[in-house]
């Protein structure tokens, strides 16, 4: 089993280039069902979710080329041979459901495992099912598969959805495209990756407008077409170097981002005293004056991100005073305080909410990622920890960071991987 291994390090000092957004290129991936034509997807992230999206394209008939060295991927997927996903696959990422609504769409029937992912707290399907049901489609559940089925099209529908899940949003909106009539999506959520979603779909020939505000409208067409389309860099990751860069006092240019997508990062950073400047699409984030703590909630976007709370936990854990992470998003999205522990830091939780006493110092130790995210937090901890941290199940950890140990190696971190 692969082992990360990240010794104290001095501040890190260089540029980073961040990769393709992994939670933009998967929905974009389930999309290219929509089409019998061509798609070509580039700054595609060299990840393992990308990889797991392929073989689920490929087990339902698509021709799949992933050029790793162009960072291009083509899709094709001239018939749907099969409306089945497998167990194996659904098992190994959530995001493997975002298949359903493009089955439901062009096939009118979909049987698909329960998905799993990140044991980051129940993540039920539900609003997606729902959505899936305003629009005409017949749902079943049984021996942990869903199964749903639709007499002729889709119809368009208004569908109020109760949170706004970036997920639902995402799988509603493809469904929606090749649905008769209108489709109005109400409360749907405003992250980033669902407007480079409705412009991929666009540039199919759908007709969606207001991707990126809480209402969506799609006017459903008979047929889309083949595209090329390059991803928008990854908001997360450019969070985690942001981070990365403050925790051990450097001073890091990032290039390859999207300020805007950053706007809850910077205002934290910013408000714990850390320079940001922002030139086109670089970043200098210069740390070198220290930080102070800072208590944050995650929400939907443009709130925090629960995807940037475990990275911004490890940097309050070495900050004097006393702070507070709400997660307002996933219910078990703790499970990186046991390891931040385990290296000396004092984090108590109460229900949704870790309170965070700042100790002088962290020590290196033997931990688990128990998420992608956690274990990135784990390796920013590692980056400041006195002496050795040795981070297991790094898979987790690959499903979402290219090259995460060579990008931080290139500026100055010590940090490395055991096969
Ligand atoms: C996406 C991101 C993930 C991020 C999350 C929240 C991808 C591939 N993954 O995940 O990195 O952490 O958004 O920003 O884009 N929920 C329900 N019923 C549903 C769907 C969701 O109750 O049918 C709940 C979930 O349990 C969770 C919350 O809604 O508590 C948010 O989930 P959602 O926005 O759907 O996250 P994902 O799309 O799974």
């Amino acid at each position: 089993m692969a082992k990360i291994i990240v010794e104290k390090s001095k501040p890190l000092i260089g540029e980073i280039i961040v990769s393709g957004a992994k939670n933009a290129v998967l929905p974009i991936m389930a999309a290219t069902l929509l089409t019998e034509q061509t798609c070509t997807i580039e700054d595609v992230p060299d990840l393992k979710d990308v990889y797991v999206m392929n073989e689920v394209l490929r087990e339902l008939g698509s021709e799949v080329v992933f050029n790793v060295a162009d960072k291009t991927l083509t899709v094709d997927t001239v018939d749907i041979e099969k409306c089945e996903a497998p167990y194996e696959l659904m098992t190994k990422m959530r995001a493997s459901f975002l298949v359903m609504g493009p089955l439901l769409a062009r096939k009118g029937i979909a049987r698909v495992a329960f998905p799993g992912g990140c044991t980051i707290g129940a993540r039920p399907i539900d609003l997606h099912l729902k959505g899936f049901e305003r629009l005409g489609a017949k749902i079943s559940i049984g021996h942990g598969y869903v199964e749903g089925k639709v007499e002729g099209r889709l119809k368009g529908a208004n569908i109020y959805i109760d949170f706004p899940s970036v997920g639902a949003t995402e799988n509603i909106i493809m469904a929606a495209s090749l649905a008769e009539g209108l489709t109005v999506i109400e409360n749907a959520a405003q992250e980033p990756e669902i407007i480079d979603l409705a412009n991929f779909l666009n540039k199919m020939g759908a007709n969606i407008s207001g991707a990126g505000t809480s209402t969506i409208r799609i006017k459903g067409v008979e047929k889309l077409h083949g595209t090329t389309h390059q991803v928008i860099p990854d908001r997360i990751e450019s969070g985690t170097y942001m981070v990365a860069a403050a925790i051990t006092k450097g001073n890091l240019l990032i290039k390859n981002v999207l300020s805007n997508h950053l706007r809850p990062m910077i205002a934290k950073l910013e408000e714990a005293g850390v320079k940001i400047i922002v030139d086109g699409d670089t970043m200098r984030v210069d740390a070198t004056e220290g930080f102070q703590g800072v208590d944050l909630t995650t929400l939907p976007y443009p709130g925090f991100p629960t995807d940037m709370q475990a990275q911004f936990m490890a940097m309050m854990a070495i900050t004097q005073g006393i702070h507070v992470v709400s997660e307002t998003i996933f219910e078990n999205r703790f499970m990186h305080v046991s390891e931040l522990t385990r290296m000396g830091a004092n984090i108590k939780i109460e229900g949704s909410r870790a309170i965070i006493q700042g100790v002088d110092k962290l020590e290196g130790a033997i931990v688990k990622a128990t998420d992608l995210r956690a274990g990135a937090a784990l390796i920013l901890a590692g980056l400041i920890a006195d002496g050795k941290t040795e981070i297991l199940d790094v898979y987790h950890i690959d499903r979402g960071f290219v090259n995460i140990e060579r990008k931080l190696q290139a500026v100055g971190a010590n940090i490395y991987r055991v096969e």
